[in-house]
């Protein structure tokens, strides 16, 4: 990619934002300035233009933005009627949001483990935790890389149960040429800043082939309006907002190009790590992974962390503290040890520099720095 020689004291940040508006400034600054020369704010047309085109990115017939991801996460449970005495079930190996999202609509979440090779949801962990309450099932297309649909939706089409996919981190894969979003009866996406597709502050959408459901999910961001003055629901303020919808158009249409980068530098990292101490990402052939992030199981994790930070190389941990064993959670969980994959992978996970701006240098200084310490401290 880039011909100029290493810097190798300059900070490599996890990911670098900067580095992507330089390319998009100024379609992004012209769009902002529309939206703030017409100053509709709310509801105009930027969102419902990203509604149509973000619909038709995921192949999908709705899209309703909203105001972050767990905000979809919980408009689509509550719009699907899940609340209090449902259980809804999902991973502990994720962010703490479905966790949160079960709970704010008043449902209890129930952990299960995840399959050991790609981290995500294990349908037999799914098929043995069913009880007669259970409603729903979130899986998470984890780090960019689809979860076991097939058998997910199997066992939840025997037992009646909503599915809800959790593709915060997975805008634009495919599971068996089908975009995710388009799986379940609906899912949540994240538009946090550092996500595939990322607004300048926070956003969402749900996305659904089910027209009652995006309805719904419509009524409840808006206060539960359909006409001023008129509230069918208890709503909230949950709406994707002008600003951030204009941003989020100019993104999506480099979207596949941003992928398509990002799973270049994944396959460089993976080649470049072949025969050390660390387990790289598993891929499947069934499904593509748009690697939001490069998520890595490294056996010696603290001790390599360290390193790379003394080396000027910024790492993450997605996540060293799984949802079961977080102090909020405490209500729902079986405690320490009812998760064993989970609980293994939280210990050895760390996340290395991925963004699609990412040179082929920054990626060799990485991966040489792994060898070394792998060679020297082994
Ligand atoms: C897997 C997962 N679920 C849910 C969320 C919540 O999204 P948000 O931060 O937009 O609320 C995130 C992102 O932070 C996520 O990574």
């Amino acid at each position: 990619m880039t011909t100029s020689a290493p810097d190798r004291t300059a900070l490599l940040p996890l990911v670098d934002l900067r580095a992507q508006y330089a390319t998009i400034q100024a379609e992004v600054q012209a769009a902002i300035a529309q939206v703030l020369d017409g100053m509709q704010l709310i509801l105009g047309p930027n969102v419902q233009a990203f509604e149509a085109e973000f619909a038709a990115y995921c192949e999908a017939p709705y899209a309703v933005g909203v105001g972050s991801g767990t905000e979809a996460l919980a408009l689509a449970l509550r719009a699907a009627g899940i609340g209090p005495g449902d259980e809804v079930i999902t991973v502990a190996h994720t962010f703490f949001a479905d966790c949160e999202a079960i709970v704010q609509v008043g449902a209890e979440p129930v952990f299960v483990d995840v399959l050991p090779d790609t981290h995500t949801m294990d349908p037999d962990g799914l098929a043995a935790a069913i009880t007669p309450r259970t409603r729903a099932v979130i899986p998470v297309h984890l780090y960019g890389q689809p979860a076991d649909m097939e058998e997910i939706l199997a066992i939840a089409r025997r037992h009646g149960l909503f599915v809800l996919e959790d593709a915060c981190q997975a805008h634009g894969a495919r599971y068996r040429g089908r975009r995710v979003g388009t799986l379940g009866h609906a899912a949540a996406f994240s538009f946090y800043p550092g996500k595939n597709l990322g607004a300048y502050g926070d956003g969402g959408a749900v996305v659904t082939n089910d027209a009652t459901l995006a309805e719904r999910i419509r009524r409840l961001r808006d206060h539960g309006a359909v006409r001023k003055y008129e509230h069918y629901d208890i709503g909230s303020t949950g709406r994707l907002d002008e600003i951030q919808a204009a941003v989020l158009r100019v993104k999506l249409r480099h979207l596949d190009a941003w992928n398509a980068r990002r799973a270049e530098a994944a396959a460089a990292y993976s080649e470049g790590l072949a025969g050390t101490e660390i387990a790289t990402p598993a891929l499947r052939a069934d499904r593509t992974h748009v690697f939001h992030l490069y998520a890595v199981q490294a056996p010696r994790r603290d001790a390599l962390r360290a390193y790379l930070a003394e080396r000027g190389i910024a790492t993450g941990m997605h996540y060293p503290i799984p949802c079961h064993l977080q102090p909020a959670a405490r209500e729902w969980s079986a405690g320490p040890g009812s998760l064993p994959v989970t609980e293994r992978l939280a210990a050895h996970t760390l996340s290395l520099p991925l963004f699609p701006e990412i040179t082929d240098l920054q990626i060799a200084r990485v991966v040489e720095a792994i060898r070394a310490f792998s060679e020297r401290e082994a």
